[in-house]
């Protein structure tokens, strides 16, 4: 019985996050890029591990939302994604997934591209299947892209596998985030004065090429000295400092997650991690959306930083 008080006080506390704002279908799918790779694009997911959005009430969706993002609700995955997120968002997003058939709705004709298929990004010890298509990932052309990158071999390596620690490996590296990096160092939206000179060049069908190619080659395993301490914040984050653990985007084996946009991190050079988590917290790296790394990062001390950074650099 006290149970049951204290789950009907729970609930009507809850209530009060209710959003009042009017959603926007068109607008919620601009906004649903991020939510793709645990719900399906259109919010239909086989994966057991993840809820099903489409077709569900409208308010129901944004409630959750606030409701993740309050505290109301926890959950370690949807924590950092409702934390970005204004009522207006939460709105669309509701309107944009309410509208969307639901699973059992859907003939296999209507089964498309946007049909997930297994591949990988994980969590927990069980490996989960993003809603990604391998031709959804691979915008680009493989072979066209590997004459393409030439260029780039004298400091990326000939299969992405860069040698020097300043130098970021691209090797199993998401495509769609390495064609957004090359875009934002030629709009000037990531700044480097090396890479700027090399996409000044490049079209659009380039980036995805280049980004196809090292895509699908095989990243060489990390090395050196792993930290637990780095272990401990990668997988639990800091409630005290509010610091997100990593683990929710780069995934349990420091993958990333394709599909988002979220990058791998395992085994990646250790001078170049470090560079790039200084740079986000300083600021002077500020193209990831809805500041969701500059807000960790600022959080983050010098031997936070130093843990991760072993950690993740020593990542098989
Ligand atoms: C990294 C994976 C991941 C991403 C990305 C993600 N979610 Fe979730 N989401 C989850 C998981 C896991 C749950 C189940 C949480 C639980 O068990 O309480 C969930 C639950 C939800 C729920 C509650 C569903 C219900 O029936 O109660 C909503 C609504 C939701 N997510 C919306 C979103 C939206 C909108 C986005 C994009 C802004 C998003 N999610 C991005 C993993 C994710
Ligand atoms: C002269 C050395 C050099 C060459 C040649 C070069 N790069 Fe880079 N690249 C860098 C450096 C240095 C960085 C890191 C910039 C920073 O610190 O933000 C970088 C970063 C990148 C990133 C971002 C990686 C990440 O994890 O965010 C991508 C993608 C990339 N380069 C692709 C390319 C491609 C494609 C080419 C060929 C067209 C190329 N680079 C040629 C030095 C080089
Ligand atoms: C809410 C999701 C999210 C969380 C949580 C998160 N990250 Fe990120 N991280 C991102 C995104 C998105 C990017 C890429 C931004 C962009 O588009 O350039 C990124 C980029 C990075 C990069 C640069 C990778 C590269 O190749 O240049 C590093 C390093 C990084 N994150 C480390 C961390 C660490 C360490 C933590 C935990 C303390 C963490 N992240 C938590 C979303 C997240």
């Amino acid at each position: 019985m006290k149970k049951i008080i204290f789950s009907l006080l729970l609930t009507v506390g809850a209530m009060s996050t209710a959003i009042a704002v009017e959603g926007d279908v068109e607008a919620g799918k601009a906004k649903a890029g991020m939510c793709g790779a645990c719900h399906g694009a259109t919010g239909v997911n086989p994966n057991p591990t993840y809820p099903d959005l489409a077709g569900q009430h409208e308010a129901y969706i944004a409630k959750q939302l606030a409701d993740f993002k309050s505290g109301a609700r926890t959950d370690m995955m949807m924590a950092p994604m409702a934390a970005s997120l204004s009522e207006q968002d939460m709105a669309d997003l509701g309107a944009f997934f309410a509208s969307q058939k639901r699973a059992s709705e859907r003939t296999a004709s209507v089964e498309d591209s946007s049909t997930p298929t297994a591949t990988t990004a994980s969590t927990g010890d069980v490996e989960i299947v993003t809603s990604t298509s391998a031709k959804a990932i691979y915008a680009g052309d493989v072979k066209a892209g590997q004459e393409k990158s030439a260029m780039c071999a004298s400091c990326h390596g000939v299969d992405g596998n860069s040698l020097i620690s300043i130098y970021p490996k691209l090797a199993g590296q998401s495509a769609n985030y390495i064609a957004k990096q090359l875009a934002d160092f030629k709009s000037g939206e990531r700044k480097d004065p090396v890479m700027v000179g090399m996409v000044a060049a490049l079209s659009e069908k380039d980036m995805n090429d280049l980004a196809a190619y090292y895509a699908v080659q095989a990243s060489t395993a990390g090395a050196g000295e792993t930290s637990t301490a780095g272990h401990k914040l990668y997988f639990g984050g800091d409630a005290q400092k509010g610091i997100t653990a990593c683990v929710a985007c780069h995934g349990v084996k420091g993958k990333g997650m394709a599909q988002a946009g979220f990058p791998a991190l395992a085994g990646q050079n250790a001078d170049y991690l470090k560079k790039q988590i200084a740079s986000f917290r300083d600021g002077s790296r500020g193209n990831d959306r809805n500041e969701m790394m500059r807000n960790i990062a600022i959080k983050l001390s010098d031997s936070d930083v130093d843990a991760l950074v072993k950690y993740m650099s020593a990542l098989k």
